[in-house]
C-alpha cells in the first residue's frame, strides 16, 4: 500500500519560535523515522506528509494515499487532534486511529468524563474552573488535583497539582488559567497505584495488551506522574508490567472506556486507584506517543512481548479491516 504519514515535527515548530513546553506533545524526527522504517519493513511505500497545512496543500494539488498513518496532534483549539482526520474525511481517504468526534471529545478531559460517567465507568468527581472566582464553589473534599482541561504529556502537572486547601487551590488555578488559557479541571485526588493500560484494536475486537505500573522512586517529584518525572523518567520512574487483581480490574476499566468512547486501532488509558481500592479512569490517549524506546505504549507492548514493528503492523491491520481494505 501507499501510506502517507501525518505528524507535527517538534523541530519544525521550535524553528518557528515555539517554546520547549509548547511543542512538548509534538514528535521527534526519530519517532517519524521509526514509524516510516517499520511501515517499509512491512512492505509498504511511505510518503512523509507532515502537519495539517502540508496535508491541505498536498490534497489540493491532487496527492492521494491508500491509507494515512496519522499521529498529528495539531496546534490550536479543542479540535486540534481532529483536524487531520476531518480533512481526510473530506477526501474519503482512510486513516489510522480515531475519528474527529473521538479526538475532539477526548482532548477535553471534562467532557470525556461526563460521557464515561453516563456509562457507569468510575472516574473521580470533578469541577471545571473557568475563572478564579469559581474556586469558591468547589464542593469536593480536599486534597484535590488541578490540571489544564485539554493538555497532554504532563503539561501543567507537577507536585503542586495536588492541592490541600481552598486558598492554595485558588492560586494554583489562577496560575494554570493564566499560563494555559483554558479551563482547569479540579478532581478528587486519587491516592492509590498508577497504571497505564495499552490497548490495541477497535470495538469488540479491542484487547488490553497489558497494564504497566508507574512506580516513582526517591529522585522523582513525589506522588504525581508529572511533566518533570515524564521528562526524567530514566532516573525517576520504574515501569513494571502488573498482572495482579487490581491490574486486571484496571484493564477492564480501560477497555470499557476505550470501547465506550469509540477509540480506534491503538492507544493508552491512564488509570489510578481510589481510596477504596477501585481503579478509576483518568484520561485516554487515542494518539499515544510512538517513540520506539521512550514512549509508554511501545514500552508496554515490549513488556507484553509485542515488538515495535509488530505493534505498527497491528495498527495498520486494524485500520485496514475497519476501512474494508483487507
Ligand atoms: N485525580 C487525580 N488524582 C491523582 N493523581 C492524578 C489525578 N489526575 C492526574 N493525576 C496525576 O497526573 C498525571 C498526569 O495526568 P493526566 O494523565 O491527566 O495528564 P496528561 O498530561 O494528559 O498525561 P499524558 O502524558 O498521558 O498525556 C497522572 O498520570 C497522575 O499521576
Ligand atoms: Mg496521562
Amino acid at each position: 500500500m501507499n501510506i502517507g504519514i501525518t505528524y507535527d515535527l517538534r523541530e519544525a515548530y521550535l524553528a518557528e519560535g515555539y517554546t520547549e513546553e509548547e511543542t512538548a506533545e509534538f514528535d521527534r524526527a526519530d519517532t517519524i523515522d521509526a514509524i516510516d522504517g517499520a511501515l517499509r519493513e512491512l512492505g509498504h511505500a511511505t510518503d512523509r506528509i507532515g502537519h495539517v497545512r502540508s496535508l491541505a496543500a498536498r490534497l489540493v494539488s491532487g496527492a492521494r494515499w491508500d491509507l494515512v498513518f496519522n499521529i498529528a496532534e495539531g496546534l490550536k483549539g479543542y479540535g486540534r487532534e481532529a483536524q487531520v482526520p476531518a480533512l481526510l474525511d473530506v477526501y474519503a481517504i482512510p486513516y489510522t486511529f480515531s475519528d474527529p468526534l473521538v479526538l475532539s471529545l477526548t482532548l477535553h478531559k471534562g467532557m470525556t468524563k461526563r460521557v464515561l460517567r453516563d456509562m457507569g465507568i468510575p472516574t473521580p468527581d470533578f469541577v471545571q474552573v473557568e475563572n478564579p472566582a469559581d474556586v469558591a464553589g468547589v464542593a469536593l473534599p480536599f486534597p484535590v488535583f488541578a490540571k489544564p482541561v485539554a493538555e497532554g504529556t504532563g503539561k501543567g502537572i507537577s507536585s503542586a497539582s495536588k492541592v490541600r486547601t481552598r486558598s492554595e487551590l485558588e492560586s494554583v488555578c489562577r496560575g494554570l488559567l493564566l499560563k494555559y488559557r483554558q479551563p482547569v479541571i479540579v478532581e478528587t485526588f486519587l491516592p492509590g497505584r498508577e497504571l497505564t493500560v495499552g490497548i490495541v484494536g477497535t470495538g469488540e475486537q479491542a484487547i488490553a495488551i497489558g497494564a504497566m505500573e508507574v512506580v516513582l522512586n526517591g529522585e522523582a517529584e513525589p506522588e504525581v506522574y508529572s511533566y518533570f518525572n515524564k521528562h526524567n523518567y530514566e532516573s525517576c520512574v520504574e515501569y513494571r508490567l502488573a498482572t495482579d487483581a487490581v491490574a486486571q480490574a484496571a484493564r477492564e476499566v480501560a477497555l470499557s472506556a476505550w470501547r465506550g468512547l469509540g477509540c480506534a486501532d491503538a492507544g493508552r488509558v491512564d488509570v489510578r486507584v481510589d481510596a477504596d481500592g477501585i481503579p478509576n479512569f483518568l484520561e485516554v490517549n487515542p494518539l499515544a506517543g510512538l517513540h520506539p524506546i521512550h514512549s509508554d505504549l511501545p514500552m508496554l507492548a515490549g513488556m507484553a512481548g509485542i515488538g515495535y514493528r509488530e505493534l505498527i503492523g497491528m495498527i495498520i491491520d486494524g485500520a485496514m479491516r475497519r476501512h474494508g481494505l483487507a
